[in-house]
């Protein structure tokens, strides 16, 4: 296995030294090569998979062994990225589950960082998976694997009550361990904010341009899934040439700060 470049101790020094966080989705070995090679430097295998992939309507019916499966397939083409991998919808109720399947991720699929959506209830998760050495990701503000709950896909934390909730959320994670964070459709100012106040890397999806670094479901940014296209996406695929045009398109544009621009952000 090649070593890691993009180590989490790189990362937060990247954060430090203002520079941005290149992330995307991957799912299989080719595009591991292709996206790497246009200079991403985390690839997300996210569960997102269950739509873009599996064609299904939320990412809650994704288990574990597709995870493993998908995670496998993306480490085989890496080679100096860092892989994260998405706990799949209640493969980590409670600190026993959570453990056994970050287990499975790192050691079954290869994968170097875990990620689990939720602040407070998911503390004691953190904690336990990090006092094993397994890294921890936390993910704030929509949570897809919550749709029911929120009631459809929504920009979250608009209100103060609901902000203030994300803020303690994001403090919590990162005292329990977590190395890095996802904040998803957020209002920008609030991004900014917690970007600000943690030492970790926050990384960013449809939480306006002040974020560590910038994540996108990889169909969604080239252009080819199906459906509604949320308004932080931009399709750099559709704009001519290649597909490793297009990717590198996209990492030049977080690199530079171009990408998100003011109209993929929420206020
Ligand atoms: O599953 C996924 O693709 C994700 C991103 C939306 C951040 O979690």
């Amino acid at each position: 296995m090649a070593d890691i470049e993009f180590t989490i101790p790189r990362l937060k020094a990247m954060k430090q030294r203002g520079e941005k966080i290149v992330v995307l989705t991957c799912y299989d070995a080719s595009f591991a090569v292709m996206l790497e090679a246009a200079g991403v430097e985390v690839l997300l295998v996210g569960d997102s998979l269950g739509m873009v992939i599996q064609g299904r309507e939320t990412t809650l019916p994704v288990s574990v062994d597709e995870m493993v499966y998908h995670t496998r397939c993306v480490v085989r083409g890496r080679r100096r990225s860092l892989v994260l991998v998405d706990f799949p919808f209640l493969s980590y109720a409670d600190a026993g589950q959570a453990l056994a399947t970050g287990a499975r991720l790192i050691k079954d699929g290869g994968g170097h960082m875990v990620k689990l959506e939720g602040g407070a209830s998911q503390v004691e998760n953190v904690r336990r998976l990090t006092a094993q050495g397994i890294p921890v990701c936390g993910h704030l503000g929509l949570l897809p694997q919550s749709v029911h709950l929120l009631g459809g896909y929504r920009v979250q934390g608009r209100d103060e009550e609901g902000a203030a909730r994300i803020r303690a959320d994001a403090l919590a994670l990162e005292a329990a361990g977590a190395g890095l964070l996802v904040l998803e459709c957020v209002p920008e100012r609030l991004a900014a904010e917690i970007s600000r106040d943690l030492s970790i890397p926050v990384i960013g999806i449809g939480a306006g341009r002040q974020c560590d670094g910038q994540v996108l479901v990889l169909y969604d940014m080239l252009g080819i899934s199906s459906g509604r296209c949320p308004k932080f996406v931009k399709r750099y695929g559709r704009e001519g040439g290649d597909l490793q045009s297009a990717v590198s398109a996209y990492a030049r544009d977080v690199k530079e700060g171009r990408f998100p621009g003011p109209e993929h952000g929420y206020s």
